[in-house]
């Protein structure tokens, strides 16, 4: 049996992490062929000859059985990605940005061209919400998706509140710690788990949104205060996405600051870790939780598609098909 080669593009923290996984296992019978970086000359933790500077070229290697696209700047990504399901490539990603932008030309690429692109690693982390939703939940109506889909603010969240930390100091520290986007307003202004609701809504209700139709709100007005106030009654604010089936068969999405109480299954979901409540018609309200950012959590999603799309697996979409058709309502209207 041959080893499965993988052309890897993207070196930073996920990247980074998704190699350390897969030198780790050699049983997996992986081979990480080639790496492709953007930077010539950066310190990194393997010697320059493994690393190449134009990852155009691993797009039509041959020699390579699929590529893993870890890299931050989603309009490169998307370049990259729409060109190796242009070739009809097996693609694994985790930029979120760049699905959330481009998700239906994705889907109509693969269609087109008979590549595929997976993407757990770009929502939630490790957590493997895309699948569940996608592969098993395709067979009841799902009420609601929510949660916490973002580490960063939630670890910033989490530090305010257990330790009294400033918003600046915290924020630091997860920079530190890999978790949070190069532009941290993504994270601390809700942009990035809009970005995850994008995705989510594809495969729990088969729409495609524009990320602009969602109402975002982060947490750079959330004051030490705010947070002491909260906890005095019991409380903790969290930032909260959702996805909300009206019973007209419309869709509510919004990502806002909001007062959990403990009867909540997000209450307890603190630092980098996320937590995903899938409200399912019949079966009820399911509760996912685990790590949202960091090199191995992310990467480790990212080595499960590796293994995926060697067996073949593809999404479905498959809601699209059979659910009727959603209209999305204003954010704000779910108060209404
Ligand atoms: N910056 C993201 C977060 C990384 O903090 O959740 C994972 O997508």
């Amino acid at each position: 049996n041959n080893p499965l080669r993988i052309g890897l593009i993207g070196f930073g923290c996920v990247g980074q992490g998704f190699y350390d996984i897969v030198a780790q296992q050699p049983g997996l019978n992986l081979t990480i062929t080639c790496i492709a970086v953007k930077t010539p000359g950066k310190a990194r933790s393997l010697p320059a000859h493994r690393f190449t500077y134009h990852a155009d070229e691993l797009l039509a290697d041959p020699e390579l059985d699929l590529l893993v696209e870890v890299i931050d700047d989603a309009a490169e990504a998307f370049r990259l990605v729409s060109a190796a399901l242009r070739r009809g490539r097996r693609v694994a990603t985790a930029n979120k940005a760049m699905l959330a932008r481009h998700l239906p030309e994705l889907v109509q690429l693969q269609a087109e061209f008979g590549g595929t692109l997976l993407y757990e690693a770009a929502v939630c982390g490790s957590i493997p919400v895309v699948r569940t939703l996608d592969q098993y939940f395709s067979h009841e109506p799902l009420r609601a998706v929510s949660g916490i889909f973002n580490g960063s603010s939630n670890y910033v969240l989490t530090r305010m509140s257990e330790e009294g930390s400033d918003y600046g100091p915290a924020l630091a520290e997860a920079q530190a710690l890999g978790f949070a986007e190069t532009d941290p307003t993504l994270d601390m202004g809700a942009f990035d788990p809009r970005s995850k609701a994008v995705i989510l809504a594809a495969h729990a209700y088969g729409v495609f949104l524009e990320a602009d139709e969602i109402l975002n709100l982060g947490i750079e007005g959330v004051s030490a205060a705010d947070i002491a106030h909260a906890a005095a009654q019991g409380q903790k604010i969290k930032v909260v996405a959702g996805l909300y089936r009206l019973p007209d068969g419309r869709l509510t999405a919004l990502v806002t600051p909001q007062l959990l109480g403990p009867e909540s299954s997000l209450y307890t979901v603190e630092r980098e870790f996320n937590g995903v409540v899938i409200d399912a018609a019949f079966a009820g309200p399911q509760f996912l939780q685990g790590r949202g950012a960091g090199g191995h959590p992310t990467g480790s999603a990212v080595l499960a598609d590796v293994l995926a799309l060697r067996r073949g697996l593809r999404y479905q979409y498959a809601k699209q098909a059979t659910a009727p058709a959603v209209q999305l309502t204003h954010g704000l209207e779910i108060d209404a």
